[in-house]
C-alpha cells in the first residue's frame, strides 16, 4: 500500500490535527502525515505536531498583506517541497482563492461542526442553539470556493440539550469530529469517494448508512 502524503493546515488548537495525526500512526492507514502547517506562529497545535514528530511549517499571512495568492505561493512551495497528495484543513482560518481551491480540486478536506448545510461560517452553535434545533453535528466535505460547501463526505449527530450553553454543544461536537474526520479521510486516501454532481458517493460502502456517524444510545 503506498499511504498519501498529507498536509494538515491548522490555525489554532489543532484537536482535530492531533486526531488526523493519531489515526495515521496506524501502520495500515492509508494516509500518513508529511507535515503540519500554520499561518499563526504561536497556535498550539504546532508544539502537539513537533511532539509527534511531524514536520511544521509556518506561513504568516501577515506578512503578505492582502494579497491571497502571494500567501497560497507561499503556501504552494511548502506543499510541493514535501509531496504533498491531499490537505486537510483543520480549524484553519484563512479563506482561499478559487485557484488554489479548483488546483486542489478534490483533494483537499474541511470539517465544519454543524450539519451543512445549515449553518456554515462563524458561531455555527450559537446558531444552532438560536435556531431551536434538536440535532446538530458534523461534516466533512471537499473544498469548494464557497466557503463552509462543497460536496459532503461524512456527517456525524448529537443531540442537542436543553439548557446547552454554546460552549456545551461544542464540546460534544468536537468528540464527534475526532470520530469521523479520520474516517472520511481514509475514505479519500482509499480512492473511494467519487464525486457525481456535487454529490459523493462512496465505492464499496460496508453498509448504506456508513457515512452517517450516530453514537449509540
Ligand atoms: C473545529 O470545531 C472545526 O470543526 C472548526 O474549527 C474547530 C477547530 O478546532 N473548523 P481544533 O483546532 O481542531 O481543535
Amino acid at each position: 500500500m503506498i499511504r498519501k502524503r498529507i498536509a494538515i493546515l491548522i490555525s489554532g488548537r489543532g484537536s482535530n490535527m492531533a486526531a488526523l495525526i493519531e489515526a495515521a500512526e496506524r501502520p495500515d492507514y492509508p494516509a500518513e502525515t508529511a507535515l503540519v502547517v500554520s499561518n499563526v506562529a504561536d497556535a498550539a497545535g504546532l508544539v502537539s505536531a513537533r511532539d509527534a514528530g511531524i514536520a511544521t511549517a509556518v506561513i504568516d499571512h501577515r506578512r503578505f498583506g492582502k494579497d491571497r495568492a502571494a500567501f497560497e505561493a507561499a503556501l504552494q512551495g511548502v506543499l510541493d517541497a514535501n509531496a504533498i497528495a491531499l490537505i486537510c484543513l483543520a480549524g484553519f482560518m484563512r479563506l482561499f482563492t478559487a485557484a488554489f481551491v479548483q488546483h486542489w480540486q478534490g483533494r483537499m478536506l474541511n470539517i465544519h461542526p454543524s450539519l451543512l448545510p445549515s449553518f456554515p461560517g462563524l458561531d455555527p452553535h450559537g446558531q444552532a442553539l438560536r435556531a431551536g434545533v434538536k440535532i446538530s453535528g458534523a461534516t466533512v466535505h471537499f473544498v469548494i470556493p464557497e466557503t463552509d460547501a462543497g460536496p459532503i463526505v461524512m456527517q456525524g449527530a448529537v443531540a442537542v440539550h436543553d439548557g446547552d450553553t454554546a460552549d456545551e454543544l461544542a464540546a460534544r461536537v468536537l468528540g464527534l469530529e475526532h470520530h469521523i474526520y479520520p474516517l472520511a479521510l481514509k475514505l479519500l486516501a482509499e480512492d473511494r469517494i467519487r464525486i457525481a454532481d456535487g454529490r459523493c458517493l462512496i465505492d464499496g460502502a460496508a453498509a448504506p448508512d456508513e457515512a452517517l456517524v450516530v453514537p449509540k444510545l
